[in-house]
């Protein structure tokens, strides 16, 4: 069946019909798409096209399908040319010569958006549930160990010494701003398309709000021929999907170092390892070379959508059905992704004295030292001077900070007062970092707290 045809001498060809369908994919869409020509039959009684009794026939037909299409054998023999088509091939089928009048004032054109924002809200509701679960991760792995230090890198060469939460809450606050992104995308998504025809408007005088608010939409679109084309609504989920994705790669990449046999600060789970077939002894990160490897994915679906929306004319292009696949491909495997990191987490054991030993062993506390100097009165470029020659001469001696008196520190440089040798220990130097945002063990204690007080509030 086709929803067109008329005026046509011929059919398509099997070439141009191979080319140019879309049900392989779009099914995905037929829930979204049932639920949204329900609340239209009940639009068409509301204008006089349907009688109550054949909106009723209509939408019992509609749920007996919505009920069909969860079996695979629904779409077997389906040739439609997509998933609109084919749902009211099969309703025709159910209601005969009644389901010629469901598409009155209608338009595949708003359909497609329609459905499209229909089931994205859904994944969006999702991947923010499982970002939830991230959140709720991460602060449980801080509390593991609240007071582990780690050397904390630049350019992955260690830098200052941190507290292990410190560290997490970084990613806690990336996350939080996808979940932020993720719902703002939701707002641009949980509008009404239906009502806007073709491009120019239903020539059926629907109440458009009363048909958002029975499929839960917050408002209605404004521009009939801005609706056909726009799908901007894709590319802001598209884009907080990017993020979200940029951040488990990173996160990835950050573990795959410290749990390999070099850091060794992290034991991952044996259930989310693999082993080698060849190498007996080996056991891999794959969960998380899987989650950065499908970030840059993501990124492709993007760009995707971008280029194919760029340098279309003015509304409805078929170019348009190429929207489909990138959205429903992020929607996979940001919700994929998120899974797996949060089990990665949740199951990852950290073994406090690698890290702990790595920060006492380098010169991550040069920065500390050389603060306490300008504290003193020596100005900072010289205090900074002074410690590099400190660092210079403990690396030629082969000297590690712990080994340093006080007495040998003041001879060093009379800048340097006895007391100031405590802060050869990484764990006195982060006691200076007391203020909001810093890693002093009170700061941090309390970020943590303020932490799991939002996380509480976005749950509600
Ligand atoms: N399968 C099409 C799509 O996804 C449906 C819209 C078709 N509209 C049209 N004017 N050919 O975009």
């Amino acid at each position: 069946m086709k929803l067109w045809g008329g005026r046509f001498a011929e059919g398509p060809s099997a070439v141009f019909e191979r080319f140019s369908g879309s049900l392989d994919f779009d099914r995905r869409l037929i829930d979204a798409d049932i639920r949204g020509s329900i609340a239209f039959a009940w639009a068409l009684e509301s204008v006089g096209i349907l009688t109550e009794t054949e909106r009723a026939t209509l939408v019992q037909a509609f749920e007996t399908l919505r009920e069909q299409a969860r079996s695979a054998h629904f779409y077997d023999g389906a040739t439609d040319e997509d998933v609109h088509t084919l749902v009211i091939r099969k309703l025709k089928d159910r209601a005969g010569a009644l389901a010629d009048k469901i598409h009155t004032g209608r338009s595949r054109n708003e359909q497609v958006s329609l459905d499209l924002r229909l089931w994205l809200r859904e994944e969006i509701d999702r991947a923010s549930a499982l970002l939830l679960a991230l959140l709720e991760a991460l602060l449980e792995c801080a509390r593991k160990n609240p007071e582990a230090i780690v050397p904390g890198y630049t350019h992955l060469r260690r830098a200052q010494a941190v507290l292990w939460p410190h560290y997490l809450l970084a990613y806690f606050e990336m996350f939080a701003r996808d979940l932020e992104r993720l719902k703002q995308a939701r707002t641009r998504v949980n509008v009404l398309p239906l009502g806007s025809g073709a491009l120019a408007g239903s020539g059926f005088a629907f109440d458009r709000e009363a048909i958002a608010r029975d499929l839960g939409f917050a408002s209605v679109t404004n521009n009939s021929m801005d609706v056909s084309a726009d799908r901007d609504f894709a590319l802001d989920f598209l884009y907080a999907a990017s993020t979200t994705m940029l951040h488990l790669s990173r996160l990835a990449e950050d573990w795959i170092l410290y749990s390999s046999e070099e850091f060794a600060w992290l034991e991952l789970a044996d259930d989310v390892t693999s082993g080698s077939s060849l190498m007996p002894q080996k056991k891999n990160p794959d969960s998380l070379e899987l989650i950065r490897g499908k970030s840059g994915r993501v990124f492709g679906d993007l760009t995707a959508l971008f280029v194919t929306l760029k340098g279309l004319p003015s509304t409805y292009n078929r170019d348009l059905q190429e929207d489909k696949q990138p959205l429903f491909d992020a929607a996979h495997h940001l919700t994929g992704s998120l899974e797996m990191m949060a089990a990665v987490i949740s199951s990852a054991r950290l073994n406090p004295a690698r890290p702990a030993s790595a920060a006492e062993e380098s010169w991550a506390v040069a920065t500390d030292l050389a603060e306490a100097l300008a504290r003193n009165g020596t100005p900072f470029h010289q205090a900074h001077q002074i410690v590099g020659r400190l660092v210079l001469e403990s690396l030629q001696k082969g000297k590690q900070p712990a080994q340093w008196t006080a007495s040998e520190l003041t001879s060093f440089a009379p800048e340097f007062k006895a007391e100031m040798i405590a802060l050869m220990n990484p764990a006195q130097g982060m006691r200076t970092r007391e203020i909001k945002g810093g890693t002093g063990p009170s700061s941090v204690a309390a970020a943590l707290e303020e932490a799991a007080q939002r996380l509480q509030s976005w749950r509600l």
